[in-house]
């Protein structure tokens, strides 16, 4: 039975790469760093789930979890992911986003360098982009603290890739979102909006740059694309991408379209929501992909929009699907993992188990506590 270890398990992409590899029939274990609080939800549903404690800032921590779970394949997803919050805490975003792997690759280089090695690159990278559309051989010019720690992820994973023979591949990920993604980045911060004024709960829908363009895709479709690129005869890096391009306009109007309503009685644009420095226009040309991976997204632009918006119908009106988190304003609740949910994964093990705008948690019309910064679309 191959064994993965998957950073970052608790994020939106964990969550659906776990499942993936678990239905795959792999031995997966997810690592996760300590939390004061519970972050479990989307990964309560995942049964046969091991986690082990670690952080990306702590190369002794990334050893030791190496050792003990001898995994064959790593995908480095952990990172500080919210563009908005890189302006916040760059010195932070540099340590995990970019140093956090080089430690993970020099773990890997002393345990095992015959270990499989994803890195979790981003469009971000490209930022005033110098071509439309992107492919991999587009120069990079990143806009944003992020950006750059990205950049340096994507070069050390290449570097080391030549320099050591490991098999490191960077998978330049456009945008991409999921009724699981963090409230915090604009989709999820307008799917969340459109829910919530559809029920009465709330009046308005604060945004930053309407005319903001993203190449958006279904991360349940992208995590497939990581898998793959681990299972090709040479390491390579490749762009993951729809290769269609909408505004946050369009995603609002389809949002508020899908529960009938109009988004012009709803939205107010706030400039104190733009980005210091926008991207330009990112759009992804995954023609590699397709022909040497055999990827394609399935789930189109107005499907995704649909699946969000009635992903957070149903939290709101006191329903849960697996995996799906709390809503601004929900209160997540105590107790260990639900049966049949993640285990321990050793000794270390601790028993339970974007890309975006710019403001720290506010109030939103209706006085709930949110984390909605909605500075650009991530
Ligand atoms: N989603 C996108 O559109 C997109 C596009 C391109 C690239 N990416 C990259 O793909 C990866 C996955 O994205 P995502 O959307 O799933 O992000 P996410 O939901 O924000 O998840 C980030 C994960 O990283 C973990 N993490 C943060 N700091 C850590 C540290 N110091 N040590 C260990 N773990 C740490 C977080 O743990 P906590 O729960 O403890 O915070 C969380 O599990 C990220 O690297 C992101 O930058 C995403």
């Amino acid at each position: 039975m191959p064994r993965a270890l998957i950073t970052g398990i608790t994020g939106q992409d964990g969550s659906y790469l776990a499942e993936f590899l678990l239905g795959k029939g792999y031995q997966v274990t997810g690592l996760r760093r300590r939390s004061s609080t519970r972050n479990l939800h989307r990964i309560e549903h995942l049964s046969g789930l091991s986690l082990v404690e670690g952080d990306l800032t702590d190369l002794s921590s990334l050893v030791r979890v190496l050792e003990q779970t001898q995994p064959d394949e790593v995908y480095n997803l952990a990172a500080q992911s919210f563009v908005g919050s890189s302006w916040q805490q760059p010195l932070a975003t540099s340590d995990i986003t970019g140093l956090g792997v080089l430690r993970l690759l020099e773990a890997i280089r002393t345990v095992n360098p015959r270990i499989r090695f994803y890195q979790a690159s981003s469009s971000e990278m490209f930022g005033k982009a110098q071509t439309v559309p992107q492919h991999e051989g587009t120069p990079f010019y990143p806009r944003s603290p992020y950006g750059v720690a990205k950049l340096f992820g994507h070069w050390i994973t290449v570097n080391y890739r030549e320099s050591y023979g490991i098999f490191a591949c960077s998978g330049i990920l456009f945008n991409h979102e999921s009724p699981r993604r963090g409230l915090e980045f604009v989709t999820r911060k307008i799917s969340d909006g459109v829910a919530r004024i559809k029920l009465g709960l709330a009046r308005q829908l604060r945004l930053g740059n309407l005319e903001a363009r993203r190449d958006w895709g279904f991360a349940g479709d992208y995590v497939e694309a990581m898998w793959l690129m681990l299972q090709q005869p040479e390491p390579k890096d490749y762009v993951i991408a729809t290769g269609e391009t909408h505004t946050v306009r369009e995603f609002v109007e389809l949002a508020f379209a899908h529960v009938g309503l109009d988004w012009r009685d709803h939205v107010v644009v706030d400039p104190a929501l733009f980005r210091p420095a926008e991207v330009d226009l990112l759009v992804g040309d995954a023609s590699r992909a397709r022909r040497e991976l055999g990827w394609r997204p399935r789930v189109d632009f107005p499907t995704l929009v649909a699946m969000m918006v009635d992903a957070d119908l149903e939290r709101l009106r006191g329903g849960h699907r697996a995996g799906d988190g709390p809503g601004y304003g929900d209160v997540p609740t105590e107790g260990g993992p639900a049966p049949g949910g993640p285990t321990d994964g050793g000794p270390d093990a601790t028993g339970d188990t974007g890309d975006d705008g710019r403001r720290m948690p506010h109030r939103d019309d209706a006085g709930r506590e949110g984390g909605a910064p909605g500075r650009g679309p991530g």
